[in-house]
This record gives structure tokens, sequence and C-alpha cells, in this order.
């Protein structure tokens, strides 16, 4: 299937690493035109000559997805660097503390809603403004299977990722008319940097949660992304797709 995808631009949040990482090089793949945005500048530097190395072109930017105007300058530096921004994934994202949520500090969930939820606004925010000039873009959020179910010991998360869903939703319907598609997708537990403190015990006892019996890898998650930002998935908006060995089903 020709995903036609060749010559189009994305700004990956979270490009450096894990989940964004990945959707990353399934879009380079495509002929995507990169800007991986993150807070992370060696991790930054040392994934955009990966990238580079397999053939991509690729840009980095330096960005903390809390601060809207730093947001704002990143959609700014992808047009200037590629004529055009046709995709954005904010996949930008923190985890923990897991603890039970009388524990947790105000520290924590400012962190949590600041990359999560204001992260994925002032983002989505900034592209949509030039999308609907374009009449045309793609937003891929990464949501959480915890945004739909919530889960112990990461109440405030599934919180910051139940709003992403539901911001989803409310820019499908307003974005809609301008050829904008919004969607998010809702990985369960998908081993990348994120979940590395699993250790082998912990990962055997999750997996018996999962009806394919085992975690996630980043390579399930990603075609999906690419799928919602091609031109196969063109009907296709405002919807939080699960990716989850059969987690959360519907
Ligand atoms: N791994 C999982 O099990 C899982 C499951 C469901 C959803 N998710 C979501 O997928 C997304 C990607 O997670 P991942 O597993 O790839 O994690 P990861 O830690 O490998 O990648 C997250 C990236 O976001 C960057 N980041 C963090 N704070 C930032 C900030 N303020 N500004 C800019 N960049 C920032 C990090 O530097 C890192 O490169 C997250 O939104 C996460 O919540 C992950």
């Amino acid at each position: 299937m020709e995903l036609g995808l060749e010559g189009h631009t994305a700004m990956i949040t979270g490009g450096a690493s894990g989940l964004g990482k990945c959707t990353a090089q399934y879009l380079a793949a495509e002929g995507v035109r990169l800007l991986i945005a993150d807070n992370e500048e060696e991790t930054l530097e040392t994934t955009a000559a990966e990238l580079e190395k397999g053939g991509a072109e690729v840009k980095t930017h330096l960005l903390d997805v809390r601060d809207a105007e730093a947001c704002r300058e990143a959609v700014e530096a992808t047009v200037e660097a590629f004529g055009k921004l046709d995709i954005l994934i904010n996949s930008a994202g923190v985890g923990g503390p897991f603890n039970y949520f009388v524990e947790n500090t105000p520290e924590d969930w400012d962190k949590l809603i600041g990359v999560n939820l204001l992260g994925v606004i002032n983002c989505s925010h900034a592209a949509a403004a030039h999308m609907q000039e374009n009449n045309y873009g793609k937003i891929v959020s990464l949501a959480s299977e915890a945004g739909k179910a919530n889960e112990k010991r990461m109440v405030v998360y599934g919180a910051t990722k139940g709003g992403v869903i539901s911001l989803t939703r409310g820019m499908a319907l307003e974005l809609g008319r301008y050829g904008i598609n919004v969607n998010a997708v809702c990985p369960g537990v998908t081993r990348t940097p994120m979940t590395a403190y699993l250790d082998d015990a912990m990962v055997e006892t999750a997996s018996k949660f999962y009806p394919l019996q085992r975690l996630g890898e980043p390579e399930d998650i990603a075609p999906m992304i690419v799928f919602l930002c091609s031109q196969r998935s063109s009907w296709i908006t405002g919807q939080a797709i699960s990716i989850s060995g059969g987690f959360g089903r519907s």
C-alpha cells in the first residue's frame, strides 16, 4: 500500500527516544522530512545522527514542551527548514512517580500535567494555526490505555492522558473543516526508556494482564502512527486507538 507520505514534513516532540524515535525512523523510511524536538540535548543529537546515517533528512530542535512560546518557535523552525508542516507527533511525555495518589506532591502533578497535557496543547495549538492556513494537517498524540481505564499508582498520569484523549476529540471537531485529522494512540506498557525500570520478574507478571501475553515494543506502535499520518487514513479523525495486545477491548 502506497502511503503517499513522500516529501511530507513532520515535527516530532520527544523524538529523541522511545516511541518518538521509532516513529521518526518509520516516517523517514516513507520519505518524510523530520524535525525532532526534545529537551534532552545529547540524546537528541545522537538520535539525529542515527537517523541521518539511515538516510533521513532531519533537523533537531531543543524544546521544553511546557513553554508555549518555545513550541511556537519549534513549529516556525520546521516551516523555515522545510517550507511547511504537514504532521505533528506529540510524543514528549513523562511517567511516574509510581506511588499512590495520596503520596503524590504538587511538584509531581505540575510536571505530569505540564509535559503530558499542556505540552500537547502548546504544540498542537502552534501547529494547528499553521495547518489551518494550508488546509491540510495530521496531528497524532501519544495518549495511553491509562487515559481510558486509569490504574492504581498512576492516577495523575492517567488523568493527563485522559485529557489528551478529550483534547483530541475536541480538536478533531473544530479542525476537520480545514482538512486536519487529529487522532491519539493508546499504547499499553511498551518497552522504552520510560519503562526501563521493569525487571524480568515485573515483565513476566505484567504480561499476564495482556491477552497476547506480552508487553509492547516500539515497533508495535509506530506503524499505526505512520498510518494515521498517511493519505490512507484520511477519513479517520477524533479517535483514540488502543494498541495494547488486547489489554483494552472495545
Ligand atoms: N512506554 C510506554 O509504556 C507508554 C505507554 C503509553 C503511552 N506512552 C506515552 O508515549 C510517549 C513516549 O513515551 P516513551 O515510552 O517513548 O518514553 P521515552 O522516555 O523513551 O521518551 C519520551 C521523550 O520525551 C522527552 N521529554 C520529556 N519531557 C520533555 C519536555 N518537557 N519537553 C520535550 N521533551 C520532553 C524525553 O527527553 C524523551 O526523549 C509519552 O507521551 C508516554 O506517556 C508510553
